[in-house]
């Protein structure tokens, strides 16, 4: 398929999500390193707090990637800017105060980072805003976390000008500043912070709805460039969610669900997967185009109705949580080795 205009968006939001992701495991790394520097009870507690955070939100930024369908390598200014900021941190060059303030600049570049790819979403499609929700949880943390390093600098900078400890009233303040950053993005956070891990129907449900939703927009699209656009996200999406279905859950499902229930999903997606072949040789200006598409959204639609009604129950009452959140996170894997065969985008390929 030609990448048309948009599919250079969509790339260069997938290599922005890379590089937030690079940089994710950066300040990770930083944090850790900050723990050995011999810091206050109070200041080493909030730095634990911060990793415990960052750790939770390398594995929601991973969700978010394979969901959002494209992997992508970072840009290769972030990866070279990342090495030197290894040494930099790894080294004695630099006073504690610069190194938390070089950290704080980190979370600054992060929080950038996530919005812009918010607001870039806006502009590119709405499946993409359903494929980065969680960002926004991410965002507000590492504000959080901005709020707190600078409570750390004050007390640190002042140490190191002074050797003194500086007056109090610096904790209180970052309580406040956090107040009204809570008060920015309130309820978002509030539902996911203490999220548990998906299980495998959540992660199912989450791909269904946003096949859904690119299905919706290509049907109301009159534009064959973003029709275009659509079909080859909506390609993407199937054949990694049917072929990790088929390689991690149907297997696994066979013995419970039965062996003709089971045998009839596989049927369902070899058929899918011929019309989507059928739909990718032809043009989208084409007068079948849209019929053949709607023809597969029924298909799927029937398809996604069983998966979700008597397969699910099905999982349900034959996996404990822990299987079905083990089953998940093997569901994501697959998918991120297919998303990977069908091209890592780099820069240059955008
Ligand atoms: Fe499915
Ligand atoms: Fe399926």
């Amino acid at each position: 398929m030609v990448a048309s205009l948009d599919d250079t968006k969509r790339n260069a939001i997938a290599v922005k999500l890379a590089s937030i992701k690079a940089l994710q495991e950066l300040v990770i790394e930083n944090e850790q390193l900050l723990l050995r520097e011999g810091l206050d009870a109070e200041i080493a507690d909030r730095i634990r707090n911060f990793i415990k955070d960052d750790e939770k939100n390398l594995g929601v930024l991973e969700t978010v990637i394979t969901q959002y369908g494209i992997q992508a390598e970072p840009k290769k200014n972030v990866t070279q800017f990342i090495e030197k900021a290894k040494e930099l941190f790894k080294g004695s060059e630099l006073s504690l105060y610069e190194k938390v303030s070089q950290h704080e600049l980190l979370k600054h570049q992060l929080v950038m980072s996530g919005l812009i790819v918010h607001k870039a979403a806006q502009k590119v499609g709405a499946d993409i805003m359903v494929a980065i929700a969680p960002l926004n949880t991410i965002n507000f943390e590492n504000r959080a976390h901005q709020e707190q390093l600078k409570g750390i600098l004050e007390i640190l900078g002042v140490r190191e000008l002074t050797g003194q400890d500086a007056d109090q009233g610096i904790w209180a303040r970052v309580q406040d500043a956090l107040a009204a950053v809570s008060g920015v993005v309130g309820s978002a956070v509030t539902q996911t912070s203490d999220k548990k891990d998906l299980n495998i129907q959540d992660a199912l449900r989450l791909d269904h709805n946003k096949v859904n939703t690119l299905f919706t927009e290509l049907l109301q699209s009159n534009n064959p460039q973003k029709i275009q656009e659509y079909f080859g996200q909506i390609y993407k999406d199937l054949t990694a969610h049917a072929e990790a279905e088929e390689e991690v859950v149907y297997p696994r499902v066979r013995s419970f669900y039965g062996q003709d229930n089971t045998q009839e999903l596989y049927d369902e997606q070899a058929h899918a997967k011929q019309a989507l072949e059928e739909i990718k040789a032809l043009s989208p200006s084409s007068p079948v185009f849209k019929d053949k598409v709607k023809q597969l959204m029924d298909a799927i639609g029937d398809h996604i109705r069983q998966e979700e009604t008597t397969m699910f129950a099905a999982i349900r009452n034959n996996l404990s949580t822990e299987q079905s959140e083990q089953l998940a996170s093997e569901f994501k894997a697959a998918k991120v080795r297919i998303q990977q065969r069908l091209g890592v985008v780099t820069e240059s390929n955008i």
